[in-house]
């Protein structure tokens, strides 16, 4: 059995995600933005923002694969299950739960860009900075964090631990 330290206690989530939410609210307000979220691991952050976001928006989700069950990305992103919104034209917000070498994120964005989106930004709970592969910086960010492997608030490791409310480093 893994074991666990807190990082993030669900107390300072909810605070962040507030905040997060004002911010998306003044930029977004009367553009009926698609809110696309990255599955899995953005599925507990994705409920969390809009439920605080009291204007028109619109939710769907793209499901990429990096990482298999393992806990370094392959690098190789997969696509394996696109938006069924019609995305062209529209203002898109792509919500996803870490950014970290920034190679899945930039497969996104150039896959919104592909669709003929009006706009794309990027809306990220977790930031590992120092691990960047690509040149990608996210718009809206909830923490920076340190190198550390994350589990908790909808993110797992080989599948476990998404249901945790507070966001854990594993102990190595
Ligand atoms: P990137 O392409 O390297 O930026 O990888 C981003 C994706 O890797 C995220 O969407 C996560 O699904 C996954 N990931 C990155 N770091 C962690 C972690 O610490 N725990 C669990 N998944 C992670
Ligand atoms: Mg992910």
């Amino acid at each position: 059995m893994e074991e666990l330290e807190l990082l993030i206690s669900k107390e300072e989530i909810n605070r962040k995600v507030e905040e997060l939410a004002e911010k998306l609210k003044s930029e977004y307000k009367g553009k009926n933005p698609v809110f696309i979220g990255v599955l899995k691991g953005a599925f507990v952050f994705l409920a969390d923002l809009i439920r605080r976001m009291d204007m028109p928006l619109e939710v769907d989700f793209i499901w990429v694969s990096s990482y298999g069950s393992s806990k370094e990305s392959s690098g190789e992103i997969k696509v394996i299950a696109e938006p069924s919104t019609d995305l062209r034209g529209r203002d898109v917000v792509i919500i996803e739960d870490i950014l970290d070498t920034g190679l899945s994120l930039k497969e996104i964005v150039d896959y919104m860009k592909g669709k003929g989106v009006k706009s794309v930004k990027i809306c990220v709970l977790l930031d590992k900075r120092e691990r960047r592969k690509v040149d990608i910086e996210a718009d809206y960010v909830g923490f920076s964090i340190p190198d550390r492997f994350i589990v908790g608030y909808g993110i797992d490791y080989a599948e476990k631990f998404r249901n945790l409310e507070g966001i854990w480093a594993l102990k190595d």
